[in-house]
């Protein structure tokens, strides 16, 4: 009986059990990606930091990490942006309103908001890399007096995988924020730049010394994005990004998430490139 208690004890309060998660708002954003609303029990908040992630389980599919796109700013919810390439983002995309998903987290070091404050920040997100920007941006909108001027440049392949479009409208009506966007290829309508999201980045006026520039985007993004910003004498430890690795536990405890030792669901998934230049190059393949 005693142990059993203790069990059920230990159970209430394992990082490996997941709390229930109802869906209460699920649309498609592009033909790949889908946003979901989830709601835990009770309403209560994540509490998590822009930048950190959840593990998402769905009974008889799995289980894999997703960035969270709300702020801890908007309370008695949090979202989440999937994009369907397997078997688990296949199911997640089949579920709609009042379904029930497992969550566990939130996970890792989200983008230094501390050290942040007072600073100007430049934002450079690439595909589905404004998944766990919008978390960052949507929380610098609702603290604006914490920080200083705010750049974003937002890049895509194509105008229809622009996500987040109206909101993105929204930023670019706001005059204390300059927003800029390219797409790889345009279509019939697209009126915006085109080219490469490092073309963007010489025409930016920052002062170095008081910027933070965040960095989210796909493995090939990051080589190209990384040496246009560091022209910009940036400070290494300025310089942010998230690395994306195949994650189980997201708890330093399988390893399958390593690079050289550093754990990147406890140690990142964001770091300063201070930081990500020990990793010897190879995170620059991987970086997601
Ligand atoms: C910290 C972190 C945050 C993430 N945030 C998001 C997010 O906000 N939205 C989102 O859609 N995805 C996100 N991902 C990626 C997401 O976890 C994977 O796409 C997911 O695990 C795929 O699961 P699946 O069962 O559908 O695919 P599987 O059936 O397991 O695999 C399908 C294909 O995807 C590839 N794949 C699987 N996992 C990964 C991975 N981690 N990295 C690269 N390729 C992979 C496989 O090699 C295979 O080609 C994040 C990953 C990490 C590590
Ligand atoms: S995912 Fe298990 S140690 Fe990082």
């Amino acid at each position: 009986m005693i142990e059993r208690e203790i069990l059920l004890e230990k159970m209430k309060t394992s990082p490996y059990k997941p709390m229930r998660g109802k869906i209460i708002q699920a649309y498609m954003l592009t033909e790949k990606e889908k946003f979901f609303r989830i709601e835990l029990e009770n309403k209560i908040n994540l509490g998590h930091e822009p930048g950190q992630f959840v593990m998402v389980s769905l009974f008889g599919y799995g289980e894999a990490p997703i960035s969270i796109c709300s702020s801890p700013t908007d309370k008695g919810y949090f979202e989440l942006t999937v994009r369907n390439v397997g078997l688990l983002t296949n199911a997640l995309h089949k579920l709609g309103k009042g379904d029930i998903v497992g969550i566990r987290g939130p996970f890792g070091k989200g983008f230094p908001i501390d050290n942040m404050f007072g600073y100007d920040v430049m934002i450079v997100a690439g595909g589905l890399g404004i998944v766990p920007l919008r978390s960052l941006i949507r929380y610098i909108m609702h603290n604006r007096n914490d920080f200083g001027n705010v750049q974003i440049l937002l890049g895509c392949r194509t105008p229809k995988e622009l996500l987040f479009k109206d909101e993105t409208k929204e930023w670019m009506k706001r005059a204390e924020i300059k927003l800029n966007c390219t797409v790889d290829r345009a279509d019939e309508e697209w009126q915006g730049n085109v080219g490469l999201i490092t073309t963007l980045i010489p025409g930016v006026d920052i002062n170095p010394a008081r910027t933070y520039c965040v960095i989210v985007g796909p493995p090939i993004m990051y080589r190209f994005v990384i040496a246009e910003v560091l022209k910009k004498s940036i400070p290494d430890h300025q310089i942010i990004v998230s690395l994306e690795r195949r994650m189980k536990c997201g708890l330093g405890k399988c390893g399958h998430c390593q690079i050289e030792g550093v754990y990147v669901c406890q140690s990142g998934p964001v770091f300063n490139y201070a930081q990500l230049k020990n990793f010897k190059g190879e995170c620059h393949e991987k970086a997601a």
